[in-house]
């Protein structure tokens, strides 16, 4: 038997879905990337640990995706299943100012929910549109603040489809890094907000947005920041210095705005975005001697 016969098994939940040959392209920000074997959206935790189980029995790889937003998929697409969360996988609950959100939540939404409760913490990530579980795996930030910050524990599931509650320290929150990547999946966590009054805190969220409006493109797609800021500095001011700003291979450029962004201004592929990264990379070593890590997170490269 093929795991593609099998796989719907694993469903339980009337919302879950099963699309085979689902071109990843559709699931992330940058609007590039092939087809994955099968694209799952998974409603409830059950039937996430019973495709843990699924991944062992017939080992298949499976890539969380999230929201996409921070994820450059291969042209080739991806040989495995990739998953969605929604449902009580994406909760959001509020118990006084301590907050129980799900992996699968947007961060946006979590941030104007937060403002209108009257909770203070999360004004920063109304312009960060990946989910809840990437922000926590990436430790999300902009404006000062990151998502670890008002974290209290993580709840985590490993391979075996068990559920682990981790404290603050244990989930290891570091600059656009945690330990959350050794599990098979982010499911949850808890925060902690401050109460404050709505007004203060809505004019707040709205300002951070404007100032993502007035020095960050957002007409084009793109993934977010494509390089790690170096220690002390920003990746966005050695690209512009460097004079790449506008730089294109094939469908892919430099965004003019800010220089750590890189937009698929016409069908770009995964492979122009690759050569445009090499190049940037190569240009500000020369340059300034400083080597740029990648942020963005990729699939299905290594097969
Ligand atoms: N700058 C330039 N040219 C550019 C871009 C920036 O000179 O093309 C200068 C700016 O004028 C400023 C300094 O560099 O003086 C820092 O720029 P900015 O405030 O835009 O911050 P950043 O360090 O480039 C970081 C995060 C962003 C986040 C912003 C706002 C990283 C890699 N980037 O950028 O996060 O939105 O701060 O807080 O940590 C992301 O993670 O995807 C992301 C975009």
């Amino acid at each position: 038997m093929d795991w593609k016969d099998a796989l719907p098994e694993i469903v339980t939940q009337p919302d879950t879905r099963i699309r085979f040959g689902e071109p990843l392209a559709k699931h992330t920000h940058f609007g590039i990337g092939g087809e994955t074997t099968a694209y799952v959206e998974v409603s409830s935790i059950e039937e996430l640990a019973a495709l843990a189980h699924f991944r062992r029995k017939w080992e298949v790889p499976v890539a969380i995706i999230g929201r996409g937003s921070n994820l450059l998929v291969s042209d080739k697409g991806f040989k495995g299943i990739s998953v969605g969360l929604i449902n009580e996988l994406a909760k959001l609950e509020v118990d006084g100012n301590v907050v129980a959100v799900g992996a699968g939540l947007s961060l946006p939404r979590l941030s104007k929910v937060m403002s209108k409760s009257g909770l203070s913490g999360v004004e920063f990530a109304l312009g960060i549109p990946g989910s809840v579980g990437g922000a926590l795996i990436m430790n999300a930030g902009a404006w000062g603040s990151s998502f670890g910050d008002v974290v209290t524990d993580v709840t985590v599931m490993r391979d075996t489809g068990e559920l682990v509650k981790l404290t603050h320290a244990e989930a290891n929150f570091e600059y656009r890094h945690s330990g959350l990547n050794a599990y098979f999946c982010v499911v949850g966590a808890t925060l902690k907000l401050q109460p404050g009054d709505v007004g203060t805190i809505t004019a707040e969220m709205k300002d951070f947005y404007k100032q993502k409006m007035e020095t960050q493109p957002f007409t084009e797609e793109n993934a977010g920041c494509m390089f790690k800021n170096p220690p002390g500095d920003s990746a966005g001011r050695l690209i512009d210095i460097s004079g790449l700003k506008g730089h294109r291979i094939g469908g892919a450029e430099v965004s003019t705005i800010h220089g750590n962004f890189i937009l698929n201004i016409d069908n770009a592929t995964a492979a122009d975005v690759l050569e445009l990264v090499a190049y940037i990379q190569k240009q500000v070593r020369e340059k300034t001697g400083i080597s740029l890590q990648t942020e963005v997170k990729r699939l299905g490269f290594d097969e």
